[in-house]
């Protein structure tokens, strides 16, 4: 009932009576008293005024179950929700929730990580009460060979979402990248278990940076948050709930091709990449090109300088700018 009551007071944005609450949720007065108390404990910013009623403030933010679950408004994707003030990596939770059953569409979330990771081994710094850290539990039933195209749909729900709550032009640096202004403003990590024709579960991580930090080394010229790009207080909480609910949507178009025609068009809108000369770092040789596209089946799209275009597969290269990280 307490995400019930926050979400209430929080779409009224004035004095609401202990009376109408205890109506509307079917308990007594008192029971609503005492869950406003407890949602004071964990932080909330609650006005009581005798014959008004109760008054949610929401100058500063709080991260918890609570606030995830009064934003919440989806179907399936983070119906079953498991928050940790700390953890050591949320797709290593993930992991751990899906080996024991968890269902389709659970999120865990945290509000800071130990032992965040990013790609390619490399570490992904997870202060506290500063970005957003989450990962998903899937079970589609799908061949594995087209898991790698669920990072390409979560990357475009992530773009969406943050454009909605923002304003601002957030695009996707092919495959796994949310980028602003050139600078990266998210990182999406996608882990699989599967048997060569059954996927048991896929986790995908998204780490998204919200508030102004100091960024270490390489990250100082390439990485950005959201906050200092849009010049005001980016609530958390709201953040994801947009995300989940373009997500869900974005995943059944995606699951009724199985590719990703349906998402093809809003996607390549918000493909940075697209019409850049890119260097390619194949394994087997770094090429150049201009990146024209995607391919239904999430490829990207190099055109070669004789012509020729070259399908290049998610998670098999590395692309990046020629004059840059983009
Ligand atoms: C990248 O290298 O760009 C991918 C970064 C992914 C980071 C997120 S944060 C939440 C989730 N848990 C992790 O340990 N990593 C992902």
């Amino acid at each position: 009932m307490k995400a019930e009551i926050l979400e209430l007071l929080r779409s009224r944005q004035e004095h609401v009576s202990g009376q109408e609450l205890a109506e509307r949720f079917g308990v007594s007065r008192n029971a609503v008293w005492k869950a406003v108390e407890s949602l004071k404990k964990e932080g909330y910013d609650i006005e009581a005024v005798r014959n008004r009623g109760y008054l949610l403030n929401e100058a500063d933010e709080v991260y918890g179950r609570d606030e995830l679950v009064s934003r919440l408004h989806t179907k399936w994707a983070g119906c079953t929700l498991r928050f940790f003030a700390e953890l050591g990596s949320t797709n290593a939770q993930a992991k751990i929730e899906a080996e024991d059953g968890a269902p389709h569409g659970t999120l865990v979330v945290t509000d800071m990580q130990t032992a965040g990771r990013g790609r390619r081994g490399k570490q992904w710094s997870s202060p506290a009460a500063t970005n957003l850290y989450f990962s998903i539990v899937l079970r589609p039933q799908l061949s594995p060979n087209k898991a790698p195209m669920l990072t390409l749909v979560m990357a475009h729900s992530v773009a969406e979402g943050i454009r909605r709550i923002t304003g601002l032009s957030a695009g996707i640096k092919w495959p796994n990248d949310i980028v602003i202004s050139g600078k990266k403003v998210c990182g999406i990590l996608t882990e699989m278990s599967a048997e060569p024709d059954y996927i048991q579960h896929v986790v995908i991580g998204v780490g998204v940076n919200v508030r102004k930090q100091a960024f270490e080394g390489e990250l100082a010229r390439r990485a950005c948050c959201l906050e200092q790009e849009c010049g005001f207080q980016v609530s958390r909480g709201a953040l994801l709930a947009v995300i989940m609910e373009q997500f869900e949507k974005d995943y059944e178009c995606f699951m009724q091709s199985e590719d990703m025609s349906g998402l093809m068009e809003s996607y390549c809108n918000l493909l940075v990449n697209r019409g850049r000369e890119v260097c390619v770092l194949d394994p087997a040789g770094e090429y150049r090109g201009v990146s024209r596209g995607i391919t239904p089946g999430g490829e990207l799209l190099v055109e070669l300088p004789d012509g020729r275009v070259r399908q290049v597969y998610a998670g098999e290269v590395s692309v990046r700018g020629i004059y840059g990280y983009v």
